[in-house]
């Protein structure tokens, strides 16, 4: 019989994936001062233990007040790769891969998150930052009353921002990370850049659609020069602002954009995009069917030779995964919360397509017992 795509490997450059089930990252609020914790030990290697193909780490900040929220984690200190190694070598003593999201959440900081999120015992007095930053700025452009309002980066504020990617992949390469993922996505500050309705500006960063890529292109090409040549680099993006039916809104970053700057970022080194929609504007219509967000996938996928494709979202089953790659349209298949609420998704994966799953040596003599 034939192995399922699903479970068969998936090789990008010198990374070999045992399978094609892709954990997405997810915040879990729970960094002390940006730094990874046994919560995320713990969270992660459950993943692991119950084979999933590739791990991809929540959204980690490449400068302190690109957090989230203060129980964000953070790759801004060297010292921050000590506690990622410790993960990194338990994932790879299982059998799988994993990696991390590199951001900066620009407008995005939540300030008053702090106030409402269990996990956290700093005082946001402590460390938050003053102001927030974005492309542009102005009141209009603050996310709601959680937000601050947004202050306009200077120049050489945008080259810090960037030179802090390429920093934070040079330790994620030092942690041993098997690939690094740049969050370009969910309304974060390089989809700020990229979006008309959140790029106002009026120098060579903002305007065209090359000049509104090109904050990310130069984040492409400082984390490809920092990460090893032979690792692939993710790129997650949104491609669509779902706006398309909102009145007084213009849709104007859609698929045609997203497939133009996919081509971009793959000359530029980037092997895989992570295809998720959404997250730059409150007036957003969101779909929540199952799959909603494979079309995107699939359009990319077909317009973008060269470039592998991962679908997520509101996938929850074996047989939906196995027949996205089926019919072509991903690569890889990526779930969330399906893994929140089953951390062991891939073997109950396996278990309805057939599949001799590669349970972790500790667990697998429950196999041999009860079949
Ligand atoms: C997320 N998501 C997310 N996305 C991302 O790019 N970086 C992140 O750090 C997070 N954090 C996060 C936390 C939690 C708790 C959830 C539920 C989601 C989005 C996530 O990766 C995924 O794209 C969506 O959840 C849709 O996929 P599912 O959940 O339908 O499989």
């Amino acid at each position: 019989d034939k192995v399922p795509l699903l479970f068969q490997p998936f090789t990008i450059k010198d990374l070999t994936i045992p399978n094609r089930i892709v954990v997405a990252p997810m915040c879990m609020y729970s960094s002390l001062d940006g730094f990874f914790t046994n919560f995320h030990l713990a969270s992660i290697g459950s993943f692991a233990i119950n084979g999933a193909g590739l791990i991809i780490q929540e959204a980690t900040a490449v400068l302190p007040n690109g957090r989230i929220t203060p129980g964000c984690a953070g790759l801004w200190d060297d010292a921050q790769v000590f506690k990622l190694k410790e993960i990194v070598d338990f994932v790879h003593a299982q059998g799988s891969k994993v990696g991390i999201q590199l951001a900066h959440a620009g407008r995005k900081v939540n300030f008053l998150a702090s106030a409402g999120a269990p996990y956290t015992k700093y005082p946001e007095s402590a460390f938050w930052p003053e102001d927030v930053i974005a492309p542009s700025g102005g009141a209009h452009l603050q996310w709601d009353k959680h937000h601050r309002v947004p202050r306009e980066l200077s120049l050489a504020e945008i080259q810090r921002v960037i030179d802090a990617f390429g920093a934070a992949a040079a330790r994620a390469a030092r942690a041993g990370m098997d690939t690094v993922e740049i969050h370009g996505a969910h309304g974060y500050l390089i989809h700020n850049f990229l979006s008309p309705l959140t790029n106002q500006r009026t120098d060579h960063y903002g305007g065209s659609l090359e000049n509104r890529a090109r904050f990310l292109l130069e984040v492409v090409k400082a984390v490809r020069a920092n990460f090893p040549a032979e690792k692939p680099i993710f790129l997650r993006v949104s491609a669509s602002d779902l706006v398309e039916e909102v009145e007084g809104i213009e849709a104007s970053w859609e698929i045609e954009q997203t497939i133009q700057i996919a081509k971009w970022v793959r000359d530029a080194g980037v092997d895989v995009l992570h295809v998720s929609s959404g997250g730059n504007t409150a007036q957003q219509k969101i779909l929540t069917a199952p799959g909603y967000q494979v079309p995107f996938a699939e359009q990319i996928k077909r317009a973008v030779p060269g470039l592998a494709v991962v679908a997520v979202g509101i996938i929850l089953d074996g047989p939906q995964a196995e027949e996205v790659l089926k019919s072509e349209k991903a690569d890889l298949v990526a779930a969330g919360r399906t893994f929140l609420r089953h951390p062991n998704f891939a073997l109950n994966a396996a278990r309805e397509l057939n599949v001799k799953a590669a349970f972790s040596q500790q667990y697998s003599r429950g196999r041999t017992i009860h079949g």
